[in-house]
């Protein structure tokens, strides 16, 4: 039986994929050309993926494991001011704040998140602290501050002057608009699939720029804005983490995979859930997941999601399929 049938046949999730899947897989978004076996392998989203892979990639290629090139992957990005939506650098909220969310997922089902976190410039990192040292899954705002400091983290102030003055701008008209690509949103999910076969996955972010302060995104939440199983696969997402939240999305992709479909087929399916309820034409939302055996998939809600692929010995960035024509 091909994967397609068992996908269908499989279980209640099938019967809700059959009942969905048919009309978004042949609807307006294209199905993705860039499937390519192969591990180690990583992949993540956006632009800024191109040199946090890289970064993963060296890990990987020394024989390093999963969890480590995720950590490595993603703490390029944070640390770097040109990427206004994590770490350093990240837009504020509408109170001029700079807060953090991230969360790491090893493949043993590990895993470890920070949210609302400030003054600490690789929430991946203390993410990671917080699923080895403490009996928790996440730590939050003062919480999560005391315990980086505590285990010697610097305090920073990551408000760049680019930043301050984006915000400061914003605040002549103070207009809470959504804007559905990375002029507002590039948070970045990370997926890496090691020499043993093994996936990890991470995700960090300063989240909605301008948002209310104290809002908490769909990235620190284990499940929607990342997830792995190491029998299945991973899942991660970036754009309107509400909307995310709402369907629980990574672990939709990864468990709509365990029923038998493909990382594209699985991607299409999270989108769907969310065009189906929610008022999707003001906002982007983009998924990247990858199975066992190396193979991806990618798919968004609007035009312009873009994401880095790492495996075989080459590195790009491929603009993912979508489900909106313009
Ligand atoms: N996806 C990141 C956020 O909504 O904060």
């Amino acid at each position: 039986m091909s994967n397609r049938r068992k996908f269908i046949k499989g279980g209640i999730l099938g019967a809700v994929g059959a009942a969905i899947f048919p009309k978004i897989a042949l609807s307006e978004g294209k199905k993705n050309p860039h499937s390519t076996n192969g591990f180690p392998m990583v992949i993540s989203t956006w632009s800024h993926g191109i040199p946090a892979n890289e970064a993963a990639m060296k890990v990987l290629l020394k024989g390093g494991s999963a969890i480590d090139a995720v950590e490595a992957g993603v703490r390029v990005p944070e640390a770097d001011p040109e990427s206004m939506s994590v770490g350093y650098g990240g837009l504020p909220d509408r109170d001029g704040h700079v807060t953090l969310d991230a969360c790491i997922m090893d493949h043993t089902g590990n895993c470890g998140s920070v949210s609302f976190l400030q003054h600490i410039k690789h929430p991946i990192s203390v993410a990671r602290k917080v699923m080895e040292k403490t009996p928790h899954v996440m730590l939050s705002g003062a919480g999560a501050l005391k315990f980086a400091l505590d285990n010697g983290f610097p305090k920073e102030d990551l408000l760049t002057d680019k930043a301050r003055k984006r915000w400061e701008e914003w605040l002549k008209d103070s207009q809470y608009k959504p804007i559905i690509n990375v002029e507002n949103h590039d948070t970045i999910g990370l997926l890496a699939l090691d020499q043993n076969g093994d996936i990890s996955g991470a995700c960090t972010t300063s989240g909605l720029s301008y948002k209310m302060h104290g809002r908490v995104g769909d990235s620190p939440i284990i499940g929607a804005g990342m997830f792995v199983d190491n029998e299945v696969g991973g899942c991660c997402a970036t754009g309107v983490g509400e909307a995310v939240m709402k369907t629980l999305g990574s672990f939709l992709i990864v468990e709509l995979m365990r029923q038998g479909a493909s990382p594209q087929e699985a991607c299409e399916e999270g989108i769907a859930r969310i065009v189906k309820n929610q008022n999707y034409r003001d906002m982007q939302i983009g998924y990247l997941a990858i199975n066992k055996q190396g193979e991806h998939g990618a798919y968004s809600v609007h035009p312009w999601f873009n994401y880095a692929l790492h495996q075989g010995g080459s590195s790009e960035l491929i603009d993912s399929p979508f489900y909106i024509q313009k």
